[in-house]
């Protein structure tokens, strides 16, 4: 299969990966080098993706492949790689066994595409998007992790299921590191031209934003087995369409702090403007006293994390 320039690469053709290769081909936004392990399974999910093209009329083209030098050239490799959380199973529990597979991967991403822009999936987000900034060496502004698009994505649907509104017309502030502590951000958060916090009492606001920070889990306890992935490839597929098309879109993005809200030398979720150099600019937004609190406590927690990884020397 002939794959044109700019293309997007996806490691792990998984549910994530090919969920998402699927809505890059049908939305338009470019063609797709999809890469596992497993022989035969991108190339068979890549086929079945093609054989869909004249139904769903895109002219978009997808290759699966075992072969990292299939992602020579990549504009940008999105990493899904790795084990899914399983019933019971918290992020930090992925920790090593997704460091390695984070490992292989970026070492052949920089071999590769060395230029490319970086989208980390895999669990536990934070971490594993600080480890493929170290072991790629690229600059910051190429590598980033995707939490804060979902995070923000699940909220708005709360909200706008409980005061029967369309979603698109509810906006949601969702920072911090993408874990149990990740700081729902109700004063910041509008459904149509209202502060949410002026439309929900406050006991229902909290539940909705407990419900947000347990989206995950919540989803694979429904599953029983894999962990959700509509929602994440749409919000990986929101945050390449920003990069592709040079928007400028300000989205929640898992980025390197230097200073910002106070914190430095770590990744965490922070609204960032997304364009065709990757992170262009970080945003600070005033936060109530609560917030900046809980915050800090998120960022505790996703720096544990770092110095775990580390310890272990992973
Ligand atoms: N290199 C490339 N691919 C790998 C490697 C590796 N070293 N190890 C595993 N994979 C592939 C698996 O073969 C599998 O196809 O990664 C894919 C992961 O897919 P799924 O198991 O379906 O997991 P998915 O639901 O897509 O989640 C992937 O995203 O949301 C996060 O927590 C989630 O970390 C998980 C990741």
């Amino acid at each position: 299969m002939n794959i044109r320039k700019p293309f997007t690469a996806i490691i792990g053709a998984g549910q994530v990966g090919a969920t998402t290769a699927q809505r890059i081909l049908e939305k338009g936004l470019s063609d797709v080098v999809l890469f596992d392990v497993v022989p035969g399974m991108p190339q068979g999910k890549a086929l079945d993706l093609m054989e869909a093209a004249p139904i769903e009329g895109h002219d978009r083209h997808i290759a699966g492949t075992n072969d990292y030098k299939d992602i020579a050239g990549a504009e940008i490799v999105v990493i899904t790689a790795g084990l899914p959380r399983k019933p019971g199973m918290t992020r930090e529990d992925l920790l090593r066994v997704n460091a390695k597979i984070i490992r292989e991967v970026c070492d052949n991403v920089k071999l590769r595409a060395p230029e490319s822009k970086l989208i980390v999936v895999t669990n536990p987000l934070d971490i594993m998007t600080h480890l493929a900034f170290k072991v790629t060496g690229f600059p910051e502004r190429r590598v980033f992790g995707m939490a804060g698009v979902l995070d923000t994505a699940r909220m708005r649907f709360f909200i706008a299921d409980k005061l029967d509104m369309v979603s698109r017309d509810v906006d949601a502030v969702v920072l911090g590191g993408h874990g149990d502590l990740m700081v729902p951000v109700s004063s910041r958060s509008r459904a149509g031209e209202k502060i949410v916090r002026e439309l929900i009492p406050e006991v229902e606001l909290s539940g909705i934003e407990q419900r947000t920070r347990d989206g995950g889990a919540e989803i694979v306890a429904l599953l029983k087995t894999g962990s959700a992935f509509y929602a994440p490839a749409s919000s990986v597929c929101e945050m390449v369409k920003a990069i592709l098309k040079n928007e400028k879109k300000i989205l929640p993005v898992c980025a390197r702090l230097n200073g910002e809200f106070g914190l430095r030398d770590i990744y965490f979720g922070v609204p960032a403007q997304l364009g065709k150099n990757g992170i262009e600019k970080i945003f600070e937004i005033p936060l109530a006293d609560d917030e900046k609190k809980a915050l800090l406590l998120s960022a505790d927690k996703v720096r544990q994390g770092i110095q775990e990884v580390d310890r272990l020397g992973l």
